[in-house]
This record gives C-alpha cells, sequence and structure tokens, in this order.
C-alpha cells in the first residue's frame, strides 16, 4: 500500500506536514469568561499540536456573542479576545502544526447550556448568561426556544460579524480559517429546507438556501486575501427524509469550489433528532463521495481511531485528510502512535519521546 498519511499536504501556500488533523472541540472551560481562551486551552491544545498532529482546530467559536452556544464558549468579536487568541497559535506553532480556527454562529441552537454538567433541560436563561436566539425562521430544534427570524439587516449583521471576526483570527495568528457550516448551527439551518422556511432571497431554492454560506465565504475571502486556506465544514445530510441530504452537498461543494474555498469537511447531523448509524468511519462515504464528484480535497471525521484505518483512508484516497476527535482526547500522542504503529521515520517527534520507543 502506498505511504500516505505523513505525506505533507499544501493548501494555497501552506504546507500542513501530515494529514492527521485535529478538528474544532469545544472545551466549554467554565473559567473561559466573555469568550476569551484560558491556560486550559492553551495546554489543550499545546498537547495536540506536541503529539504531532499536521493542523490543530481550535473549537467553534462565537462571532459575535448571540452566535456562541453556550456562555462558556470562546469567541472572537473583541481585540481583547484576539489578544489572547495570540498564545494559542504561537504555542500550536511551536509545535510544528498548522493553526486553524473554526469561525461559528449558533443560530437557533445559541444560548444551550454546555454539553457536559449538572443543569436543567432547555435553554440557558438570561440570569445565567443566556440569550434569545436567533434563525432563518421562527422555527425551534427539538426542546429549545423558537428563535427571532432574521430580518435583511441581521443577516447582513452576521456577514460583517464573519468578516471582522476572520480579520481578527488572521492578525491572532492562524494560518487557515474553517468556516462552520454543519451540526444545524446558523449556516446549516439556512441550507436545510427543515429549519429554512424563508420566502425571501436566502431560502426555496437551493440556491437561496446556501446564499448566506456563499456571502459569508465571499466575503471572508475579499477580508483576508488569496494566501489563506479557507475550509468549509459541512453535514453532508440531515438524516433524515427530506431534509438536508448528499446531493445537496455535493451541488453546494462544488459552489464553494468556485468561491475559493479550498477544502470540505465533511460531518453529518446535528440539524434535527434523528437515527445516525454510528460506526467506525461511519461518514467517511459521504466524504468520498463529495471528493470525487467536485474534484475538491475534503477531510473525512467520525470514529476514525485506528493507524492502519486512517492510513488506508488517505492511502486509497478516500479522503486528503483524517480528522482525529475524540481518540486525539483520549490520546493526544495519536499521530506518534500512529507514526510507531506505522513504523514511519516521523522527524518531529520531541527527542525525549524517542524514549519512549525504546
Ligand atoms: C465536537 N465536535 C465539534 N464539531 C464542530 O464542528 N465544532 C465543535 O466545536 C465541536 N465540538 C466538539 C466537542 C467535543 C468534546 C466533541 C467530542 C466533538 C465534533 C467533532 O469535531 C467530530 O466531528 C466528532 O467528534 C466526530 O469525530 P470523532 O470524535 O469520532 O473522531
Amino acid at each position: 500500500m502506498t505511504r500516505a498519511l505523513f505525506d505533507p499536504l499544501t493548501l494555497r501556500g501552506l504546507e500542513i506536514r501530515n494529514r492527521i488533523w485535529i478538528p474544532p472541540m469545544c472545551q466549554y472551560a467554565v473559567d473561559a469568561q466573555d469568550g476569551i481562551p484560558t491556560d486550559w486551552h492553551l495546554m489543550h491544545l499545546g498537547s495536540l499540536a506536541r503529539g504531532g498532529a499536521g493542523l490543530v482546530t481550535v473549537e467553534a467559536t462565537g462571532v459575535s456573542p448571540e452566535g456562541r452556544i453556550s456562555p462558556e464558549d470562546l469567541g472572537l468579536w473583541n481585540d481583547e479576545q484576539a489578544q489572547a487568541f495570540r498564545r494559542l497559535t504561537a504555542m500550536i506553532h511551536s509545535q510544528g502544526a498548522a493553526a486553524a480556527i473554526q469561525l461559528a454562529h449558533a443560530g437557533r441552537k445559541a444560548s444551550t447550556w454546555r454539553a457536559w454538567g449538572d443543569h436543567p433541560e432547555g435553554n440557558v436563561p438570561a440570569e445565567r448568561g443566556g440569550w434569545q436566539p436567533v434563525g432563518p425562521s421562527p422555527r425551534a430544534y427539538d426542546g429549545l426556544a423558537v428563535p427571532t427570524e432574521l430580518t435583511a439587516e441581521g443577516i447582513a449583521d452576521v456577514v460583517v460579524a464573519f468578516i471582522a471576526a476572520a480579520r481578527r483570527a488572521v492578525n491572532a495568528g492562524f494560518d487557515v480559517l474553517e468556516i462552520h457550516g454543519a451540526h444545524g448551527y446558523l449556516l446549516h439551518e439556512f441550507l436545510s429546507p427543515l429549519s429554512n422556511g424563508r420566502t425571501d432571497a436566502y431560502g426555496g431554492s437551493l440556491e437561496n438556501r446556501a446564499r448566506l454560506l456563499l456571502e459569508v465565504v465571499d466575503a471572508v475571502r475579499a477580508e483576508v486575501g488569496e494566501q489563506v486556506p479557507m475550509i468549509v465544514r459541512l453535514s453532508a445530510t440531515d438524516w433524515v427524509q427530506g431534509g438536508w441530504d448528499l446531493p445537496q452537498t455535493e451541488a453546494v461543494s462544488s459552489w464553494l469550489g468556485e468561491h475559493g474555498v479550498d477544502m470540505i469537511s465533511v460531518s453529518s447531523g446535528g440539524n434535527v433528532p434523528a437515527e445516525i448509524p454510528v460506526g467506525p468511519g461511519y461518514q467517511l462515504p459521504f466524504a468520498t463521495s463529495i471528493k470525487e464528484s467536485t474534484g475538491l480535497p475534503v477531510a473525512a471525521v467520525g470514529m476514525i481511531d485506528d493507524p492502519f484505518q486512517a492510513e488506508q483512508i488517505v492511502a486509497l484516497g478516500q479522503s486528503d485528510v483524517v480528522l482525529v476527535g475524540r481518540e486525539s482526547l483520549r490520546d493526544p500522542n495519536f499521530p506518534i502512535r500512529a507514526a510507531e504503529a506505522l513504523r514511519y521515520d516521523m522527524p518531529y517527534k520531541p527527542a525525549p519521546y524517542e524514549r519512549a520507543y525504546r
């Protein structure tokens, strides 16, 4: 089999040292006040970079206060936050990895409790730091508040917030920008007919439902210039009949490519409750299909946690990159471990770690 997992990958001018990347993972750090990253983020992301990943993606980061998922989310809507992110990019770079950040607006799934801990169901109330969520239409996610329908001005404000956050991210040292268009957050809510019932230019046809995502991509590209690689994360399906699906994802992915997006990160679900057939590599066929139909580089994710599985996916061309999420939480040194298991000579293994393998 061809050796592939530790081949570098170049996006625009940026060479990334291998094909094992870290997807965004919210930390819901209780001490993250006002969207500012903490020592936890520095340590967490630093250990993933030191563990040998090619690219480390910072968690979903709100482009505006109401765009956060929870009050504990990171944000990038002011300069104080941007300053604090510099430490993260410097740390990631010092360990030889490239740094990406996922820019996000949580839409109708905003103002929810963090994913773990003791808390009631539903939305975070105002007295606990919550706020009124917005969305394409006044259609609630199961068990959550009915969002306020965004006006045309509200939509324009969202685009402006993405522009400003992208500028701050690049100034803070991020090499790659990822736009969060997946998991039932705002941009996915516009894409899916299940959450978007608008009758204006942002609803109805696929072109209209994709309009906001393409506007964000165009605006961010115009702001940051041609050098910065841009990834868009999409859910390939809502896993529900009549919802967002693979053919629509492929059509929009190809438009994204025409609009200068460099890679599609292929996830699924999150917009409506659904039965999802979870298992090793369960989302990989979506990534492969998008890669084949659009010719764009793709990143695959979902229970890819075995070195040989990862090597095979990249070597067979099923995906250009594997994103390793929960396994990298269990073992931040997964890339080093994979290199050992696959008998790669990994030049950037920290010298003291050599001892662990002798
Ligand atoms: C996630 N995931 C996620 N996805 C995303 O697009 N933005 C995010 O901020 C988060 N946050 C997050 C937090 C935590 C703790 C987990 C475990 C997951 C989803 C993640 O990026 C990935 O797609 C899934 O975890 C599936 O990949 P694995 O874990 O099976 O490798």
